[in-house]
């Protein structure tokens, strides 16, 4: 069951609401659109895959920081999964067990481990200097910080370049070689430092649970070498979740029951904690970008929709080539004819598009249009550019009532930041 379907008589509908209703009744477009029960299901497919293990879902905050969303995964169960200091102040408020949170990153800063060692969230450890400023942080909370070492396994994710994070030349994690410099240090630093596991991160957007697989096995060999020297490590960490279907073209992928199935055995067989850092998988497909169509034009040989909707709202199309569905929320009038359009906003540049050579019902001037499988890294990366104000987020809420779950950046905000200089 997903929350989007098209009606025969080609309507839009989020979960029983038809999307040309709700743009009637919400205060600005574009606006993001979200479906809460969509993302119940999504959180408790990860939840029964793992039935048996024992594990955490950590899910990661910079996929979608909406802190009523935020909520609404803890109360579910999730951990979360943080890369700055602002993102665990932000999971800290919306009420995170800091016991299930793991802090990340190449480039964690002093003051942002002090505040993960005095919280007790599970660090990463990334490189020398890394290890160094914890065990600096350890000291000046006066706090054990419970780490992971996060090892490149060197496994080809198979993704964009943009998003791979797990092979040899990637600027995170550290490589295997230097392994036993880190056992060393950790032991060089009882009164600071304990091991609990081991992290690995492939990339993001993964569609073949062969590639988990792959990356579990080494990781498994490393955790036995790291046992193997007298530590008690619990934890392996596998990283992000499964890719989804942005296509919509009918293709079968993976569920998280595949993806957990695929690791299970090696799981039990040493008897660990495992840990997965899905974002995307949980998010994406709960949410469409919801915009409005400007204005229909043509220039030499190419046609445009321009939308009110932009690269400022939704970048992924203009930074990584990304596809995302694009469909009319309402059907185009009788004598359209179908062209192929691409799919623009009014920002001041070239890579500003949505979505390119897409075949549309040319749509009437006015009608609604959306950009599919926005929930994940797309209001969490939207810009003001061109003053474009960020836009407001609704949800679905269980009993099918639409309501507001962030207000829309006003051009007040942006004057804000000028007052009394
Ligand atoms: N864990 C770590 C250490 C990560 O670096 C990431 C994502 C995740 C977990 C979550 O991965 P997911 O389950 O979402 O695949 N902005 C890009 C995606 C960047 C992903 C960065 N790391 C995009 O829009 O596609």
């Amino acid at each position: 069951q997903h929350c989007f379907t098209k009606s025969s008589d080609g309507y839009l509908y989020c979960e029983g609401l038809k999307v040309e209703d709700v743009m009637e009744t919400v205060e600005r477009r574009p606006f993001y659109l979200y479906s809460k029960p969509q993302i119940t299901r999504n959180y408790e497919a990860y939840e029964e895959a793992l039935e048996g293990l024992n594990s955490i879902i950590g899910y990661a905050i910079k996929a979608n920081n909406n802190l009523k969303i935020l909520e609404h995964l803890r109360q579910l169960g999730s951990g979360a999964v943080l890369v700055s200091g602002n993102e665990l102040r932000l999971a800290l408020h919306a009420g995170f067990d800091p016991k299930r949170c793991i802090f990340n990153g190449n480039g964690k800063l002093l003051e942002e481990l002090v505040l993960a060692a005095q919280e007790g969230v599970l660090v990463n450890v990334d490189s020398e200097f890394d290890l160094e400023n914890i065990v600096g942080a350890a000291k000046i909370a006066g706090k054990k910080v419970n780490v992971l070492l996060r090892i490149n396994p060197d496994v080809d994710p198979q993704v964009h370049p943009y998003v791979a994070t797990g092979n040899k030349n990637s600027k995170f994690g550290i490589r295997n070689e230097k392994l036993q410099w880190f056992l060393d240090a950790v032991k060089a630093h009882p009164n600071e430092l304990k091991l609990v596991g081991a992290h690995c991160h492939l990339g993001s957007t993964i569609t073949k649970v062969d590639i988990f697989r792959d990356a579990a096995v080494l990781m498994v060999n490393y955790i036995d070498e790291i046992r193997a020297q007298g530590f008690e490590i619990d934890y392996l960490n596998i990283g992000g979740g499964l890719g989804i279907d942005y296509y919509h073209a009918g293709a079968v992928l993976p569920t998280p029951r595949d993806l957990i199935n695929t690791v299970r055995e090696l799981v039990l067989s040493r008897d660990l904690n495992l840990i997965i850092e899905p974002g995307r998988s949980l998010i994406a497909n709960t949410c469409c970008l919801v915009n409005r169509v400007t204005g229909v034009k043509t220039n030499g040989t190419k046609n445009f929709v321009v939308i009110d909707g932009s690269m400022a709202e939704l970048i992924r199309p203009s930074l990584y080539d990304a596809y995302q569905h694009i469909e009319l929320v309402s059907p185009a009038p009788e004598d359209a004819e179908v062209s192929t359009f691409d799919v623009v906003g009014p920002v001041c540049e070239s890579a500003d598009f949505l979505g390119k050579e897409r075949e549309l019902l040319t749509p009437a001037k006015g009608s609604g249009l959306v950009v599919h499988d926005a929930g994940a890294y797309c209001m969490s990366m939207a810009s003001t550019y061109n003053l474009k104000m960020r836009p407001p987020e609704y949800w679905v809420e269980d009993d099918g009532s639409i309501a507001k779950i962030r207000h829309a950046e006003t051009f007040e905000d942006h004057l804000r930041f000028f007052k009394d200089l």
